[in-house]
């Protein structure tokens, strides 16, 4: 579906035209289009709500309203949503084109004309896109066109810009969604290769096994040694065309497929362990968006891609390994596999990057889901600034954050018994299982280092409907959250 930006006094036709009504007000129609008061009357403009109505107009022959809610409540994810809901309808309809007609009153309510134009594309395309899959059914869609009709520069600066996040966060959504067969620790990384072509200041190394055993990544390969498909480390880099204003390393679970291995477990919803790479996923996402962006920094993204199953050699409970920082750690229970796999990744990130901060994304523990559900991530940031700037990029983005806390009594729970210096699951008793995981990888984190864990386990899938996502397939969560925390900064 192609974009256009125009201004709203060039609106001149579309097959079907979509006008946005605040509640308890009529819409505003393009010059010369008058909708009959039988159209609009008695439509409250409720948030989501439409209606639709055939005209005799040449220019306007099917419009489509859609209400906005109370304007004084309009925020981005109000508008996204109502982008969704006329994308999707128009999509229903088998339309070829569409156009949204925005009146400057709209985008004044909305935040401002760079902020609408944002949120409506972002909205559209997130709403447009559908995950192929394998099917037989599968036909090109019809819509092809999507044209924005408002005022100012500005509104098109926010649309390009919206797009291009919508297209990076699509992307993530396609690599999440995808089977754990067609997307195993090989593919992955092909997908990241073949990123890293579509921009020069983008780069892909991928590392194989016996180069992670020079490193001497003990605990990663401790999960993949259990599994016939070998592990992949990705190493993604961006650099800027100046001099970087510093280094922001994000580093992501890439789990393609999590068993539990030999500590497995129950066959039921197993299937959904294929999004256990959905951290891996949103960091390859990122840099979709920025081989497209100006962003000042150097940006690194390492993802530790494995599949943790089960075979003759696969880690047993109570086996012992050495991870790359010559920590080593009793493997209590085998389906704790993420923070082994992080755990290497992040002595890597941190050695060969020396990031000024540094981010993991992971679909870590069931335990978040029990705190936060399904609508917020759980982040544990290092401190106060890196939490607001965090929660800032939720609020606007709509993948929302929430702060969990932290202490030392967890980190002393990780500690070994008499065999090793940790053990990767705490006593259960202590509770807070996504705070536990978080414990164990802080060990693995220098000392003063500015970093942040995300436990997306909740947010990475099966979450509610918001119109252009929600349900059993993937939001691509945590590649617009980290986009938008890197224009903030
Ligand atoms: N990938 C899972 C976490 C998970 C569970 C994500 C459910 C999404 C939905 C992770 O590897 C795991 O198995 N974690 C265990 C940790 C436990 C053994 C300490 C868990 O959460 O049960
Ligand atoms: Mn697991
Ligand atoms: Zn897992």
């Amino acid at each position: 579906m192609k974009l256009l930006v125009q201004d709203i006094s060039r609106a001149k036709k579309a097959p079907l035209l979509v006008v946005f009504a605040l509640e308890g007000k009529a819409p505003q129609t393009p010059d010369g289009l008058e909708l009959p008061a039988s159209f609009t009357k008695g439509f409250d403009g409720k948030a989501r709500s439409t209606r639709e109505t055939f005209t005799e107009d040449k220019a306007w022959p099917h419009v489509l309203m859609v209400g906005l809610g109370d304007g004084d409540k309009l925020d981005s994810e109000g508008l996204r949503r109502a982008a969704a809901v006329a994308i999707r309808a128009a999509k229903a309809k088998s339309v070829s084109g569409v156009g949204y007609y925005v009146a400057p009153e709209v985008a004044e309510l909305a935040g401002g004309e760079e902020a609408t134009g944002r949120d409506l594309a972002e909205g559209a395309y997130l709403g447009v896109h559908a995950f192929a899959g394998v099917r037989k059914d599968n036909k090109a869609p019809a819509l092809k066109q999507l044209t924005l009709w408002a005022s100012g520069a500005a509104f098109k600066r926010g649309a390009t810009k919206g797009k291009l996040l919508a297209d990076a966060c699509n992307f993530t959504r396609n690599l999440q969604d995808a089977s754990g067969n067609n997307m195993r620790p090989r593919d992955l990384a092909a997908q990241a290769k073949k990123l890293a072509t579509r921009s020069q200041q983008v780069r892909c190394r991928v590392f194989d096994e016996k180069a992670m055993q020079a490193f001497g990544m003990g605990l990663f390969l401790s999960v993949s040694q259990g599994s016939e498909e070998p592990a992949k480390l990705i190493h993604l880099t961006y650099k800027p065309k100046k001099k970087a204003k510093g280094v922001i390393t994000f580093v992501g679970k890439g789990l393609t497929f999590d068993a539990g291995g030999v500590s497995i477990k129950p066959s039921g919803k197993m299937e959904e362990m294929r999004y256990d790479m959905s951290g891996g996923a949103a960091v390859v996402g990122l840099f979709h968006a920025l081989g497209d962006m100006d962003v000042p920094y150097e940006v690194h993204g390492i993802v530790g891609a494995s599949e943790n199953t089960i075979n003759g050699k696969a880690t047993k409970p109570g086996d012992v390994h050495v991870g790359m920082n010559g920590t080593s750690v009793e493997i209590q229970n085998t389906d704790a596999e993420g923070r082994l796999v992080l755990a290497d990744c992040l002595t890597y990130a941190q050695k060969k990057t020396k990031p000024d901060t540094l981010f993991d994304l992971a679909t870590l523990t069931g335990a978040v889901i029990v705190a936060l559900g399904h609508e917020l991530s759980g982040i544990y940031p290092s401190n106060d600034d890196l939490r607001d700037k965090l929660l800032e990029a939720g609020e606007r983005t709509g993948e929302y954050c929430w702060p969990l806390p932290l202490m030392d009594v967890h980190k002393e729970a990780m500690k070994g018994g008499q065999i090793a210096d940790l053990k990767n699951i705490g006593p259960g008793s202590l509770g807070a299982g996504s705070t536990q995981g978080a414990a164990f990888l802080s060990y693995f984190i220098d000392e003063g280092q500015e970093w942040c864990h995300l436990d997306i386990a909740g947010t990475a899938w099966n979450a509610g409907p918001r119109d252009w996502s929600g349900g059993a397939l993937g939001p691509g969560v945590g590649t617009r959250l980290l986009i938008e925390y890197l224009e903030r900064r």
